[in-house]
């Protein structure tokens, strides 16, 4: 269905999209052996979907608000990526959970992008809660997405310290440069296989 023979990624957003943008970059520059199909958001300003068009890749706009409830939500969002093909679905700043129904289409097929060393600060606002709680590292972690929140088995992870004069601001920027690069790391990773998960590790 991709047309190319190589598998087709669907890429969730609601805002910024600079994950988005990595993979697109990765994806153009070979580093990840992907298409990306589709690009959906559930937020119409999203200035993510400004990126996928200049990169001419499909973008649809699914409103949550529009939809029955959750699970009819999550309906619509699979039927339009299997329309298209899509095999691998990655969130990048997509703000909506996920329910089981999502996931089950889905089986090992959808990764998320968290700013921190999960399971530590799990949730919104995590470089906040870095900084809050005190601890002298950070950084970023790929995850499968389990209907848990930010709590599935761990792909890539990536480091950061965390100085004494951070902001909030200054170590989000610190975690974002590892996020852009281990996101297409991670996806790479994933498609290439020969991995399979024991229990909640990814080994192989
Ligand atoms: C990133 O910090 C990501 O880890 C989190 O949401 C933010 C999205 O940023 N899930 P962007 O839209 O990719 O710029």
């Amino acid at each position: 269905m991709s047309g190319h023979g190589v598998p087709v990624i669907g890429v969730l957003i609601s805002g910024r999209g600079s994950n988005l943008q990595a993979l697109i970059d990765a994806a153009r520059d070979g580093r990840l052996a992907a298409r990306i199909g589709v690009v959906i958001s559930n937020v119409p300003e999203a200035a993510g979907l400004a990126r996928a068009e200049a990169a001419g890749i499909e973008t649809l706009v699914l409103p949550h608000q529009t939809a029955a409830g959750r699970a009819e939500y999550d309906v619509s969002l699979v039927d339009a990526l299997r329309a298209r093909g899509v095999s691998l679905v990655c969130l990048a700043g997509f703000m909506r959970v996920l329910g089981a129904g999502f996931c089950a289409a889905f089986p090992h097929a959808v990764l998320n992008i968290h700013p921190s060393l999960l399971p530590a600060f799990p949730g919104t606002h995590a470089p906040r809660q870095a900084l809050a709680h005190g601890v002298r590292v950070s950084g970023a972690t790929v995850h499968f997405v389990t209907p848990e929140l930010d709590a599935g088995p761990i792909v890539i992870q990536g480091t950061v310290p965390v100085l004494d004069d951070d902001t909030e601001e200054t170590l989000a920027a610190r975690i974002l440069e590892v996020e852009h690069r281990i996101y297409p790391e991670a996806v790479s990773r994933v498609l290439s296989g020969g991995w399979r998960i024991e229990g909640r590790r990814v080994v192989g």
